[in-house]
């Protein structure tokens, strides 16, 4: 399986005909720009970060996004701009403002992770609308150090983003304020016009080609089996502009299956919807999984502890399902079968979620444990959608994930507190509903016993939290 592939690396332009499926590091390095790393190759050191950007014609500009090239397939990165480590060098032997930092601070020793972190703070300062030392420290969740301490790499990046303030330049001037003081080198100031004159296509999905493997981000599939892939007969979705944006129409928000975490959790009309869902990102991968992973491989991938799963099952959304010819509406908590096991049929896809829009006083929380706080899937999760009429509970949604062999919708328990006020003795009888909703088993990640707790503390603290009025400090919910 071949095709051609064109997109531009650092300031070269490539057009080749390739396996859609060859992991973008390796193509990287074969062309003998070595300074991208390959550590664990599972997303999970940040060694092979590289940037990403594409033009967003809303925004009329190139937007980065910093990604883990040891996941992605090069069809995904067909009519974009890659940078790597190499495509940051200023002319000459200059270091630029970020790499002279890290040499002030002592923040590379071996060397092994430093293109990484000066690849993903780059990206930071490509796309964050406001710089403070928060934001950089969060722009490097994806990245690992063996040999700092990493205490040096945070006074390098908190210094360099102290230098700049870029809040007044927004769109437009920003690239060439980065340029000027030579954050970014000055070809890139060329690039949404070479962009925009790449030969890519729109390719619409067919199902009818035989072909019944799906591929999105790539974020599963490339971990678990990059060489099969490579002899696979796949569909790569990213090229179907159909399945990207999130919009309202009517009473309903649909969201594209291609719509990436970081998408959906900085969306303005999903932040107007609900409140404070930006503060999930933490909770989900690093920056650059967030930033390739999608909500058509959350879902598909059935995994009983998928956190998009569990926060759009409390949202109470449909699965619309196409074959390229037919289409279908699945409640999402109608969903999942059995483990890893779907109502889809082979030959169809996730084309996108509809949520119908929420009125009245509505909350949203969602929680989740896991072994590390960052950068791990969840032991459990759960998401809840509560609606309010005064003191009354008018509609209740939880769910639940890493409890059962399939992410849970608690519906027992969901009926139960329907019209019911909130206290102490009705959540605690919800709970022993809950406990008879689930079926947890011991495995890696905690014994069942452990993982039944854990929902019942999860569930509490989502009240905790929404309604603190209820609960006077220092007594036990
Ligand atoms: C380091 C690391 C950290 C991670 N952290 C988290 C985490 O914190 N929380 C979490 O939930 N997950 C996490 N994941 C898992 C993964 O990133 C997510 O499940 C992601 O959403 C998968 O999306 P994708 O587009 O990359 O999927 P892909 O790898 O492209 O596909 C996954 C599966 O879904 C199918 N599929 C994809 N799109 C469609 C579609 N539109 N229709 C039908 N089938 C489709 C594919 O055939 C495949 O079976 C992590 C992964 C890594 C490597
Ligand atoms: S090599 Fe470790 S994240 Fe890619
Ligand atoms: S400097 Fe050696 S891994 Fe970071």
């Amino acid at each position: 399986m071949s095709g051609n592939i064109n997109f531009i690396l650092n300031k070269e332009l490539i057009s080749a005909d390739l396996n859609p499926a060859t992991v973008l590091l390796d193509f990287i390095r074969n062309k003998k720009l070595t300074g991208t790393k390959e550590g664990c190759k599972e997303g999970d050191c940040g060694a092979c970060t590289v940037l990403t950007g594409e033009i967003n014609s809303d925004r009329d500009e190139v937007i980065y996004s910093a990604v883990n090239s040891c996941l992605i397939p090069v069809q995904n990165v067909n009519g974009k701009h890659v940078v790597t480590i190499e495509g940051l060098n200023l002319p000459g032997k200059e270091l630029n403002p970020i790499q002279q930092e890290f040499v002030n601070e002592g923040a590379s020793q071996c060397g092994f992770c430093t293109p990484g972190f000066i690849v993903s703070l780059t990206g930071y300062f490509l796309n964050k609308g406001i710089l403070n030392s928060g934001n950089v420290i969060d722009s490097l969740d994806g990245n690992i150090c063996r040999c700092t301490g990493h205490n040096s790499i945070i006074r390098a990046a908190k210094k360099i983003s102290d230098k700049f303030d870029f809040a007044v330049h927004s769109n437009g001037t920003r690239y060439k304020f980065l340029s000027e003081n030579k954050i970014i080198p000055e070809y890139f100031l060329n690039i949404k016009d070479r962009l925009s004159k790449l030969n890519t296509f729109d390719i619409k999905v067919s199902s009818d080609s035989g072909k019944k493997s799906f591929v999105s981000g790539g974020t599963d599939l490339f971990v678990q089996r990059p060489d099969e892939m490579l002899n696979s007969e796949i569909i790569f979705l990213c090229n179907d502009s159909t399945l990207k944006g999130i919009f309202l129409n009517k009473d309903v928000c649909t969201i594209g299956s291609l719509s990436t975490v970081t998408e959906i959790l900085e969306s303005g009309i999903m932040n107007d919807l609900y409140p404070g869902i930006i503060n999930f990102a933490g909770l989900f991968g690093s920056t650059p999984i967030r930033n390739s992973a999608t909500l058509g491989g959350n879902i598909n991938n059935a995994s009983p502890i998928g956190d998009m799963t569990a926060l759009f099952l409390a949202l109470d959304s449909n699965v619309i399902l196409s074959d390229s010819e037919n289409k279908r509406t699945i409640p999402l908590k109608n969903y999942y079968r059995s483990y890893k096991t779907t109502e889809r049929k082979p030959d169809e896809y996730m084309e996108c979620l509809n949520i119908k829009l929420p009125e009245g006083n509505y909350y949203i929380n969602f929680e989740k444990v896991s072994k590390r706080t960052y950068l791990d899937i969840a032991s459990v999760n759960t998401a809840i959608l509560i609606f309010m009429e005064k003191d009354v509970i008018k509609e209740i949604h939880l769910s639940a994930g890493g409890v059962a062999p399939v992410p849970l919708y608690l519906a027992e328990t969901c009926e139960f507190l329907k019209d019911k006020k909130i206290s102490r003795e009705n959540i605690n009888k919800a709970l022993e509903i809950t406990q008879s909703e689930i079926s947890p088993i011991s495995d890696a990640r905690g014994s069942s016993d452990y993982k039944r707790m854990l929902l019942n503390g999860l569930i509490k603290t989502h009240f905790i939290k929404l309604f603190p009025e209820y609960f006077s400090e220092g007594v036990e919910l």
